[in-house]
């Protein structure tokens, strides 16, 4: 269903993938809402088709660009600028990957090149996002600038690897752009923390469904959804939330204000059952 909340305005996509894709989500409720914007990737992405195909079916344009270099966010922002006819009222930053990750090294075995990587890649980009976005003048005053973030930036859960570092950084970008925006442009500037979400990222996280079943028990109103997210996002981008600025805002149905839930000490309690002699009393520990 549209509101019409996002009418008028112009947007920027960054990290459609493929149709799970929280970005992809985003796109297509914003555009619904009636929202004008580019979408961006990285030229291997581009090249790969999908957003392409996304592209063409909300009638918009992709800017190949690979978000850690300076030079291609000045393209994007400049081209934005002249396809959508103006300075861009919302920006989404969903961009994040872990070469440590991927390589399979872990967090007591990282190769620093490749923390470095990771840190460029999903933090560093969105200040250099934010710096060419405030430099080139091209987010309208009262615009809204979001990145996806995830808990493990405040507490530590197994497998998430220097992706937590990277996060902890991105977070912390917000709040210190977020002032300088802010007082400078009433532009502001957020993170949504969003629930485990089975994404490529997602994915490429140690143990991932056995995080998302855990977190979806942990959690009173359930795991959020990647629509779900795109729902929220829309409304940080609307006039709505014109006074919300410098935050990390939580989108996982409770789980970062949870110790621990019913739900979840029932499975925990069945993983003794194989253990348990007749009368029912636990026989290992
Ligand atoms: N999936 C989850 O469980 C989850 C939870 C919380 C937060 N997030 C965050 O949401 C964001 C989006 O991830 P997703 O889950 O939709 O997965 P995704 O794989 O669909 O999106 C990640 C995107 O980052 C892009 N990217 C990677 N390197 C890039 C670069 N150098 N320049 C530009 N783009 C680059 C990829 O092409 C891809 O489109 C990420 O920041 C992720 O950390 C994901």
């Amino acid at each position: 269903m549209s509101y019409n909340l996002l009418k008028g305005k112009r947007g920027i996509i960054f990290g459609a993938l493929n149709e799970q894709s929280i970005a992809w989500k985003v796109a297509v409720r914003a555009v619904e809402e009636g929202a004008t914007i580019t979408l961006s990737n990285t030229p291997v992405a581009v090249r790969m088709g999908e957003v392409s195909a996304l592209a063409e079916q909300l009638n918009c344009e992709v800017i190949p660009a690979d978000a850690t270099s300076v030079e291609d966010l000045e393209e994007v922002f400049r081209r934005s600028m002249a396809i959508l006819g103006g300075p861009v009222d919302f920006v989404l930053h969903s961009i994040g990957m872990s070469p440590n990750v991927r390589k399979k090294r872990t967090y007591d075995d990282l190769d620093y090149d490749l923390l470095a990587k990771t840190i460029d890649i999903s933090a560093i980009s969105f200040h250099k996002m934010l710096q060419v976005a405030k430099k080139m003048n091209a987010v309208a005053e009262y615009g809204s600038i979001i990145a996806l973030t995830y808990v493990a930036a405040q507490r530590t859960l197994f497998g998430y690897n220097d992706m937590a570092d990277a996060k902890a950084m991105l977070e912390s970008i917000a709040r210190s752009f977020g002032y300088i925006y802010g007082r400078e442009h009433n532009v502001r500037v957020n993170t949504i923390s969003q629930s485990p979400t089975m994404t490529t990222a997602g994915s490429g996280i140690k143990g991932m469904d056995k995080l998302i079943d855990f977190s979806d028990r942990m959690s009173p109103l359930g795991n959020a959804d990647a629509d779900e997210c795109a729902d929220y996002c829309i409304t940080m981008f609307s006039d709505l939330t014109r006074k919300v600025t410098m935050q990390t805002l939580f989108h996982d149905g409770g789980f970062s204000s949870m110790g621990m839930s019913l739900r979840a000490m029932d499975q925990y309690e069945k993983s003794f059952d194989q253990y348990r002699d007749d009368k029912g009393n636990i026989i290992y520990g």
